[in-house]
């Protein structure tokens, strides 16, 4: 027999498979690869085309380059030319939304009336909750939260009830108060439950933010309550905001090396859905065995990530209820590391717990938007993750699974 050469690619294709396999335990494993691969091609595909598409419009010319390179101006005026060049950037991709967002219009925003919605203390209470962790509304200002808040209207649900239809015109961004609610998105005329919200998040950004169709269906399965925003109100606070998000973490984006393969739009994009949040020196991020919601990029800081040993484990299952907290350190992240994507790609509970080591600052990114912005970065994520067990190996000397 001649000298097998194992051809460059393999291994990696064949783990993505096997992680995804685990992931969603098809019943149909051949099945299931055929979709996979299908999958991989036609990414394959349109990151040509993409490529291609971006060669033409860095030739036509808004870019964040250019911006960068430009005399510094008044951070008002600064705010509106980003806000300009992303809806100049999308607006190639606008099909059949009418209304585009036009931060000229906005000239004389501040005597605009604001909009208001009265509401009682019992409502304001239980808008305040649903609002608590919405990651959009993370970095405004106490004032901006206000305004926010006042101009959110209470939306009552019921069983099948299809919030948004994909395909139309966006009207108003939902935050969750109650209620479990279906996404779907249709592909080559099949429409496919992508997920789900669980009683808590919020959806409906997407069409306000780039002036694009509704790109999801959302069906409520039970009865429901949602808080919405008008698309004049988020235009005004939110993209904004946005803006000024973008200057901030441009840079910072830049240098995450998990987020180098993407293009500039595509690393933009994650910074307009990211949330900031700032954690004392060890507090809690996140904590092994519960459910998981978000992915982390630190920021600054750091943060340590810790799993229960292999004794500790024992005494949990031989006696249910006695706490045993001993932890062992397996890794740690700082500046420009992420955490919190296996629990993620493997839809499986949190692994690990991570503590903040001195005061932490994290990028914070919901699975919705981690599923739709963070695909093309899957293959090295994948990579690191098939080493986090030989990690565990050697540290805990013992191949017991400590993913539950
Ligand atoms: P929007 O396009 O305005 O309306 C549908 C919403 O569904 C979208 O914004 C997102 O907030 C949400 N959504 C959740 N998952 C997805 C997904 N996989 N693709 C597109 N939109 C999604």
């Amino acid at each position: 027999m001649t000298n097998m050469e194992i051809p460059a690619g393999l291994k990696e294709l064949l783990q993505g498979y096997t992680v995804e396999v685990l992931r969603c335990r098809p019943a149909n494993l051949v099945e299931f690869a055929v979709q996979h691969f299908t999958q991989i091609l036609e990414g394959q595909k349109n990151d040509l085309k993409a490529k291609k598409r971006s060669t033409r419009s860095s030739l036509k010319g808004v870019t964040f380059e250019t911006k960068s390179n430009k005399p510094k101006k008044e951070d008002e005026e600064e705010e509106k030319d980003i806000i300009k060049s992303t809806t100049a950037k999308y607006s190639r991709r606008v099909s059949v939304c009418a209304e585009a967002y036009n931060p000229d219009d906005d000239e004389d925003d501040d005597s605009e009336p604001r909009v208001v919605h009265p509401k009682t203390d019992e409502q304001r209470r239980r808008l305040q909750d649903a609002c608590r962790d919405i990651l959009l509304f993370k970095t405004l200002e106490q004032e901006q939260f206000s305004e926010v808040l006042d101009g959110m209207f209470e939306v009552l649900v019921e069983p099948q009830d299809h919030i948004i239809d994909q395909g139309d015109d966006g009207d108003n961004f939902y935050v969750i108060e109650k209620g479990v609610y279906d996404i779907f998105v249709q592909k080559d005329g099949v429409s496919i439950c992508v997920g789900k919200y669980d009683n808590k998040g919020s959806f409906g950004e997407l069409a306000l933010m780039y002036n694009t169709p509704r790109a999801a269906t959302i069906i409520a399965t039970q009865e429901g309550a949602l808080w919405g925003l008008d698309r004049a109100t988020f235009h005004r606070l939110i993209l904004r905001n946005n803006a000024k998000k973008r200057r901030m973490y441009e840079a910072f984006i830049e240098c995450v090396p998990l987020l180098k393969s993407l293009e500039l739009s595509e690393r933009m994009k994650i910074v307009d859905v990211l949330g900031v949040r700032v954690f004392k020196d060890g507090e809690c991020l996140l904590m092994q065995g519960d459910e998981a919601d978000c992915f982390y990029i630190v920021e600054s800081g750091e943060v340590k990530i810790m799993i229960k040993s292999k004794a500790a484990l024992l005494v949990s299952q031989t006696k249910a209820g006695q706490q045993d907290n001993s932890e062992v350190e397996v890794a740690r992240c700082s500046k420009g590391q992420y955490f919190g994507e296996l629990a993620l790609v493997t839809n499986k509970p949190r692994a690990a717990s991570v503590y903040a080591v001195g005061e932490t600052k994290c990028l914070v990114i919901d699975i919705q938007a981690f599923e739709r912005l963070l695909g093309p970065c899957m293959d090295i994520m994948k990579r690191n993750i098939s080493q986090y067990e030989q990690q565990r190996v050697a540290l805990l000397g013992s191949s017991v699974d400590l993913k539950h």
